[in-house]
């Protein structure tokens, strides 16, 4: 077993020691507007605010080699060509290191005496990326070689950019002026942005055609300019525009150059497009942007800034448990993995190819859990634009593409858990903030402002969708599918091509769309888990009826659950459209699944007669493997039309018992909730990427953060992991590390404190800044329990229960005592 790395926690990076890592390790820079996606050997893109519509640079998924296209540089040293990043020419270095650290990136290579290390961020509200280029002369001679960089435009709309080749081979057009390269396809007609590459000194040339500078029949490792040593001074004029530099640099001994390279991004208003010619762009505005960041100074204060913007982010919540594993994950990784998922939802990775989804309504709202706490009022934004899309029957669309915010009608709605993950997120937005406000807040249904309702109408749509959507045993209907987007119940698809996810069998056009039958025990436990924060925010505004109300049809669907949908040891999964039990002891295949086991139990459903803890029994049992808990225990092995696309997938992939880590939280959760401390360290140990470090060459994603899904025990690459970083695991994890496992959870009247650990802890510390004030508290677990508080004090003095009072400002000492 092998590791390609190592940790460095004191500077919050994830430092890569070889290039060639089992799957290319990225990282995110930018966290506004402009993203970029960057490997450890520089490939990668970007885009502004909407990785579909406006993508700036062009990347090709699924490419061989993999990972081609980047930002690279280039250095011809006499006939010796390589990159600092090592691909894509791949001549062997004679050191190499990717350091990736909090939106930023630094990749130093070295070859013949000569290094270079280049660092590549994002600043703090600007739309570019800043690429800063160190040369050394390490040698005992003096050293002239040829240096070039390279980026290749995508004509802004990535999917047409892919596919629209008639057109888009005869529009690119560009600018160039001085060191700079302006990249302006379309800007003459509808579009008022475009794009420039630039660098903080003189050129010797430059090229701006791909076919010029690489060569039809070269590659990204051999372009013939770089080889020849020569730029071209090629004008692009359709075809594929790129942009690159070229400067002849001698080094003596010793001696440094610095290069500071700006790839940026400009929005124009209409009638300032073009200077006097009406021809000429305006370029005011870009060179401003360029003024910001055009010396090794500005380079310094920019990255200075954003480290101390993450310093502040990251201190909001911090532990300092006995496990630097733990520390490393919640202090560091975790935390920025959530940031990353908060901005892009599931649109772009490196699986996810920016094209396909927008932002998610189920996703998003999750994602809010997790990130909440680091800028409340992006969440608070987020959660508008979210509720904008909902419909005034409380269903949603599932989608919306952040640059329009509307929702996608080509996905539509009818997704049965959509509405509830709304009620966790606000809920879980007032908690953290104690801005009750928002749900005075008027806020669009379907994007339509006169159809504008307070956010507290959003909430109740939502809850009573579930209510008014109820199938024969009075659980909520699956409609296309819940949770598991492969568990579609009305599918019936015997015709390859239909997509899973949206078409529906016509049989049930007259039921209007989808079966009456078909039931969802997922939703109904999400329902019960999510519904009392509805009643605890209508108990808040004094609205007690309604509180009564709500409250009695959760009551009621413990009580249909407990009925219909336990099954003896564990939850069934759903009734199908032919009234049959899936997840059940009686199935075939497919006997036992995880989602709707955790928030049963975290319900209290059945917990009278020992359903909670007969249900982890079965988990661990039927569940569990050192990886993680699979989804589904046994896998299908044969397609079930009755289940949809759930049983495509081959044994052990993705919803077909995979390792969905994303709702193996859900289950750390319940597992701490129910006093078992040790059962849910021993889930979260099983999949917290930091504790799979060792494992890197089986797992192959990055070990710094999770991926949606590791290969389960059915599948032959048991233990390779998939889908690395946009996963609603960030968020839930982070969930199920802070608020079960630390136990220190937000809610409505001041912050909780409810550990749930390890009983080997001898307890941890915590800094928690909440609502204006900061709690640094210490947790002591001297007769070694894994849950229950026997004593705890404020500022000395003993308080009641486990809430701490929320306090306006001041720094208060909490100290708890376990046992
Ligand atoms: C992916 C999707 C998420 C879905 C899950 C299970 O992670 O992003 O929305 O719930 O798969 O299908
Ligand atoms: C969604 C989910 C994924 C699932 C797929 C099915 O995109 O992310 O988990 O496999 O739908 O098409």
């Amino acid at each position: 077993m092998q590791k390609f790395g190592h940790f460095d926690d004191a500077k919050k990076e994830y430092v890569i020691t070889s290039p060639r890592t089992p799957y290319p390790w990225i990282n995110y820079l930018g966290t506004q507007a402009f993203f970029s996606l960057i490997s450890n050997t520089a490939g990668g893109y970007c885009f502004y605010k909407d990785a579909r519509l406006r993508r700036i640079t062009r990347y090709r998924y699924n490419n061989v080699p993999i990972d081609m296209g980047g930002r690279y540089f280039y250095i011809n040293d006499n006939g010796t060509i390589w990159n600092p990043g090592w691909s894509p020419v791949k001549t062997e270095l004679d050191s190499y290191e990717c350091r990736h650290g909090m939106g930023y990136t630094i990749i130093t290579g070295k070859k013949n005496d000569l290094k270079a290390e280049v660092t590549f961020f994002v600043p703090q509200n600007y739309d570019g990326e800043v690429q800063q280029v160190v040369l050394t002369n390490e040698g005992k001679s003096a050293k002239t070689f040829k240096f070039f960089s390279f980026a290749e435009w995508c004509l802004w709309d990535a999917q047409d950019d892919c596919t629209n080749f008639q057109r888009n081979f005869s529009t690119g057009r560009v600018e160039v002026v001085g060191s700079t390269i302006y990249h302006k396809t379309e800007y003459r007609d509808r579009r008022d942005h475009f794009a420039f590459y630039t660098v903080n000194d003189t050129i010797d040339g430059y090229d701006t055609d791909r076919d010029s500078f690489i060569g039809l029949y070269n590659g990204f490792n051999d372009p013939q300019a770089v080889v020849a040593g020569k730029a071209n001074n090629s004008f692009a004029d359709g075809w594929s525009p790129i942009a690159s530099h070229y400067k002849e640099i001698t080094l003596q001994p010793g001696e440094t150059k610095t290069l500071v390279f700006v790839l940026g991004y400009v929005e124009m208003p209409a009638d300032k497009k073009f200077e006097a010619d009406g021809v000429t762009i305006n370029k005011e505005k870009a060179l401003a942007m360029i003024d910001k960041f055009n010396t090794p100074e500005k380079v310094a204060a920019g990255l200075a800034e954003l480290k101390a913007a993450w310093d502040k982010l990251l201190g909001i919540f911090n532990v300092n448990t006995p496990d630097d594993k733990v520390n490393r994950m919640v202090n560091i990784w975790n935390q920025y993995q959530c940031m990353v998922t908060f901005n892009l939802s599931r649109s772009a990775s490196y699986f996810e190819s920016g094209i396909g989804r927008g932002m998610g309504f189920r996703d998003s709202n999750q994602d809010i859990l997790g990130f909440v706490h680091q800028i409340p009022d992006r969440a608070r934004e987020r959660l508008i634009d979210l509720a904008s899309t909902q419909l005034e029957d409380g269903g949603c669309y599932h989608q919306y593409q952040p640059l329009t915010k509307k929702g996608n009608s080509d996905i539509g709605g009818d997704f049965s858990d959509d509405p509830l993950w709304m009620i966790l997120s606000v809920g879980s937005y007032i908690k953290e903030t104690g801005d009750w406000g928002i749900l005075d807040e008027l806020v669009p249904y379907d994007n339509d402002a006169s159809k504008a309702k307070p956010m507290l109408d959003h909430l109740t749509v939502s809850f009573y969708h579930i209510v008014n959507n109820l199938g024969p045993h009075g659980l909520p209907l699956a409609m296309r599918a819940d949770w598991n987007d492969c568990i579609n119940l009305s599918c019936f698809s015997d015709t390859p091509g239909e997509s899973f996810q949206t078409y529906t069998n016509p049989k049930f056009a007259a039921e209007g769309g989808y079966s009456k039958i078909a039931e969802s025990v997922m939703v109904a436990t999400l329902f019960t888990y999510a519904g009392p924060t509805y009643v605890g925010i209508l108990k808040h505004l004094g609205k007690n009826d309604e509180a009564a109300k709500a409250q009695a049809e959760i009551d009621k669907m413990k009580k249909n659950v407990m009925e219909s949908a336990f099954d003896g040891d564990w939850f069934l999964r759903a009734y199908d459209a032919n009234g049959n039990k899936m997840g059940s002891k009686e199935c075939e295949e497919g006997q036992i699944f995880i989602e709707p086991q955790g928030f049963a139990i975290m319900s209290e459903i059945g917990k009278e007669q020992g359903a909670d803890k007969k249900t982890l029994a079965a988990i661990d049992e039927r569940l569990n493997t050192k990886y993680g808990l699979v989804l589904n225990n046994p896998a299908f092995t044969k397609y079930y039309i009755q289940y949809g696309e759930i049983s495509t997938y081959p044994g052990g992939y993705k919803e077909n018992a995979g390792i969905f880590t994303h709702n193996n939280a859900w289950i750390i959760c319940a597992a701490a909730y129910a006093g078992e401390g040790d059962q849910a360290f021993k889930y979260y140990s099983e999949i917290a990427p930091a504790f799979n470090e060792e494992i890197s060459d089986l797992h192959k994603t990055e070990p710094y953060v999770y991926g949606q899904m590791v290969a389960g025990k059915d599948a032959s690459r048991f233990g390779e992991g998939k889908n690395s970083w946009l996963t609603g695991t960030a968020a839930w994890n982070m969930v199920a590390i802070s608020q079960y496992i630390i136990g220190v959870q937000p809610d409505f009247d001041g912050l909780k404190v409810d550990p749930s650990i390890p009983h080997e802890w001898d307890g941890f510390k915590a800094t928690r800044q909440f609502r204006g004030a900061t709690y640094n508290i210490t947790v002591e677990n001297p007769n070694h329990v894994c849950k229950g508080v026997k004593s705890l004090t404020v500022d000395g003095k003993a308080i009641d229960g486990v809430v701490v009072p929320a306090f306006d400002g001041g720094v208060h000492e909490v100290v708890v005592v376990l046992g």
